[in-house]
C-alpha cells in the first residue's frame, strides 16, 4: 500500500511540537547529513517518500508543523511544497521560493527587477528571437535551459555556427521547455564562480568553485575553498534572500569588472561536496535554524 498523508478528524492538526517531516526522493547525502543532525537534537524526523505518496486533494493532514522539502523533480517539489503550505505546515522551502528558483527566466527577471546585478539575460520563444538576443549579446554567449542543474545543456556558444547548432537541436529535438531559449552574456569570472549559503535570510558561508572548465559545478569536478563573506557579497546574498524567500537557499555568484552578479539561486541545494572540501558542519546550522524555528 502506497503511504498515504495521514488523515485526522476535524479541524485539529494534531501537530507533533518537535517532529519534521523530511520530504525527499534519494537520500543523497545531504538528505542524510540533515537527518542525522536534526536526529542527533533529539528532533524526530519523519522520512515521506514525496513521490511515491498519495496525495488526496483538498484532504489529509500530515502530523507535523514543519517540513523540508528535498524533493529532486522541480515541478513534484512546487507541487508537495504548496500542498503542505495549504494545509498550515511550515515549509522549507515554500511554493513561491521553489517555483521562482526552479526557474531561471524567473530568477533573473525578479531580481533584475529589483536592481540586483545579474548578467545581461534575454528569453526568446523562437529560434529568430534567440538570433537577435544573440546579436545583442556577440560571442562568446550561454545558452541554457531554464530549469535545469548540475551544468546540463548550459551551453557556451562562441559563434554564429555554434548557436545555430544548439538551437537547432534544442528547438527540433527538445521538449517544450527546451524551447524556452535562456540566452546570456558570457561572464569572464576567474577560473571559479562563488556558492552562497543563505539560513534564515543570513549568509552562512561562502566558497569559490574553482575549476579549469568554464562550468564549476562541484557535479561537474570543481573544487571548493573558502572565500571571504564581504560586505558586497552579504549585502547582496541578503537581499536576494528577501526578494525569493525560503528559508535555506544557495546562490551562485559571479565576479565581473562590474562586481558581483546573481547568475542563480538554488532552493534545494546540494551542499555535501563543497562544505566538504572546506570542512564546514551545515548539518549542525541546518539543526541550529529548525531549533529555533519549532521553539
Ligand atoms: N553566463 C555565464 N558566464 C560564465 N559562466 C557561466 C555562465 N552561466 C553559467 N556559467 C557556468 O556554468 C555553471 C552552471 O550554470 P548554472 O546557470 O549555475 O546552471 P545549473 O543550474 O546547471 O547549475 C555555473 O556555475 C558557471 O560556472
Ligand atoms: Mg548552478
Amino acid at each position: 500500500m502506497l503511504p498515504r498523508l495521514k488523515r485526522i478528524g476535524g479541524n485539529s492538526f494534531g501537530t507533533e511540537d518537535k517532529k519534521v517531516l523530511l520530504i525527499y526522493t534519494i537520500l543523497r547525502d545531504e538528505e542524510r547529513i540533515i537527518d542525522k543532525a536534526l536526529s542527533k537534537r533529539g528532533i524526530k524526523v519523519e522520512k515521506v517518500l514525496g513521490n511515491r505518496t498519495l496525495w488526496e486533494l483538498g484532504n489529509g493532514l500530515p502530523e507535523a508543523r514543519l517540513a523540508i522539502n528535498r524533493t529532486l523533480s522541480a515541478s513534484q517539489a512546487a507541487y508537495i511544497s504548496f500542498l503542505l503550505e495549504e494545509r498550515g505546515v511550515k515549509v522549507i522551502n515554500p511554493f513561491r521560493t521553489m517555483t521562482i528558483c526552479n526557474d531561471k527566466a524567473l530568477t533573473t527577471d525578479l531580481l533584475a527587477k529589483e536592481g540586483v546585478p545579474v548578467p545581461r539575460t534575454y528569453l526568446a520563444f523562437t529560434p529568430e528571437r534567440a538570433f537577435e538576443a544573440l546579436e545583442e549579446i556577440g560571442y562568446p554567449a550561454v545558452i541554457k535551459p531554464v530549469t535545469g542543474s548540475w551544468g546540463r545543456l548550459v551551453a557556451k556558444v562562441n559563434d554564429r555556427d555554434a548557436a545555430e547548432a544548439v538551437i537547432s537541436y534544442r528547438w527540433n529535438l527538445g521538449r517544450v521547455q527546451q524551447k524556452a531559449f535562456y540566452i546570456q552574456e558570457y561572464v569572464k569570472k576567474p577560473g571559479r564562480d562563488i556558492r552562497v549559503l543563505v539560513i534564515g535570510g543570513k549568509v552562512r558561508y561562502a566558497v569559490y568553485r574553482s575549476s579549469s572548465h568554464w562550468v564549476t559545478n562541484t557535479a561537474r569536478g570543481a573544487r571548493a575553498y573558502p572565500c571571504p563573506v564581504t560586505k558586497e557579497l552579504a549585502d547582496i546574498a541578503e537581499r536576494v534572500a528577501s526578494i525569493v524567500g525560503g528559508d535555506i537557499i544557495a546562490l551562485d555568484l559571479f565576479e565581473s569588472e562590474k562586481g558581483l552578479l546573481v547568475n542563480e539561486v538554488n532552493s534545494t541545494p546540494e551542499f555535501a561536496r563543497s562544505s566538504r572540501d572546506v570542512g564546514i558542519d551545515v548539518g549542525e546550522l541546518i539543526a541550529d535554524y529548525i531549533e529555533e524555528v519549532l521553539s
